[in-house]
């Protein structure tokens, strides 16, 4: 995208036209949703509600740091705590694409149900263009339905609004950076959050387990990057297995469960490369991690570039 500021006030002009009543915008804190609540909200103002969903399975202390940092924006702030309705909905789900389903249905009730309250007529959404992409239709196989994609019911009753659809991931942070958004470099973050990095059922105790290694992995990266030890991966996460192995703890014999480290370099996601992470930091990461989170006995190391993998494990 050559003109930035050009495509904000287009953008703004349109979303004018085309937003007559009050609108309701799922915005995860993320680049995306985050760059399209502040230009829509720029269009319409207080007419935008800004609905924050804890699915449950958002990062560690996600919930409060992304509230903080939507009202410090000026948003119309709608936080919604609707974590035990996601992980009743998920009971016995292993499938990758029920998953998504599911979530994405998830998603558009608890919206619709906001948007009642306010008598929104219009949903935003942050969609850009690999997530239709890779959500398939007519020429094109499904990669992975992305939440904002194939959760979408036929007879949703709001009109569908998404200002960032044909963009890219590098075109959507010009556009945050041309915003000063704080969000403009933050790593991507799957709409259906940790759910997909759970593979097998997304229970709430393994859902823990996940976050906190999740947390140790972004945090020692980051530290890393910090020292001058590595550069920052576009992306970088831990990933927890449906297979367990025999470990030992002191002279115990324990059957535990597989964290994989995933980090990888990128431009705009359709395709990546696997970090090569220094060796140390690995070593690092693996210690922290089997010492915070007793149940896991074993960490591994992705180290497939997309293709053949994709950067997230379902
Ligand atoms: P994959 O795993 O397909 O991911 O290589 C490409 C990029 O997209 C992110 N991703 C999603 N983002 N909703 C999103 O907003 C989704 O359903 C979704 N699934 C994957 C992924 O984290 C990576 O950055």
């Amino acid at each position: 995208m050559k003109d930035v500021a050009g495509f904000i006030d287009q953008s703004i002009a349109k979303l004018k036209q085309e937003i007559k009543g009050t609108a309701i915008i799922a915005c995860s804190g993320g680049v995306d949703s985050t760059t399209a609540a502040v230009l829509v909200n720029k269009a319409i103002g207080e007419k935008l509600v800004t609905v924050f969903v804890d699915t449950g399975y958002l990062r560690k202390g996600e919930p409060e740091h992304v509230q903080e940092l939507l009202k410090n924006m000026g948003l119309n702030l709608d936080f919604v705590d609707a974590s035990v309705e996601f992980y009743k909905a998920l009971r016995g789900v292993i499938e990758p694409e029920r998953k998504r389903k599911i979530i994405g249905n998830m998603f558009i009730k608890v919206f619709e149900r906001e948007a009642e309250k306010v008598h929104a007529d219009t949903l935003i959404q942050g969609t850009i263009a690999p997530d239709w992409i890779e959500s398939g239709g007519q020429l094109r196989d499904v990669i992975k339905s992305h939440h904002n994609v194939g959760g979408l019911p036929e007879d949703m009753k709001m009109k569908l609004v998404e200002p960032l659809r044909d963009l890219y991931k590098d075109e959507v942070r010009k556009v945050a950076r041309h915003l000063n958004l704080d969000i403009s470099e933050k790593q991507p973050f799957p709409g259906p959050g940790l759910a997909v990095r759970v593979l097998g059922e997304p229970t709430r105790e393994r859902t823990e387990i996940l976050r906190e290694a999740c947390s140790i992995v972004e945090e020692e990266i980051e530290a890393a990057a910090d020292r001058g030890e590595c550069e920052i991966p576009w992306q970088y996460f831990a990933v927890l297995l449906p297979v367990k192995s025999v470990g030992v703890r002191g002279d115990v014999r324990s059957y535990g469960e597989t964290i994989v480290i995933r980090a990888v370099g990128s431009l705009d996601g359709m395709t990546a490369s696997a970090s090569p992470l220094p060796y140390q930091l690995l070593e690092r990461i693996s210690v922290r991690v089997t010492n915070t989170t007793p149940e896991v006995v074993r960490v591994v190391y992705d180290v497939t570039h997309k293709p053949p993998g994709t950067i997230e494990w379902e």
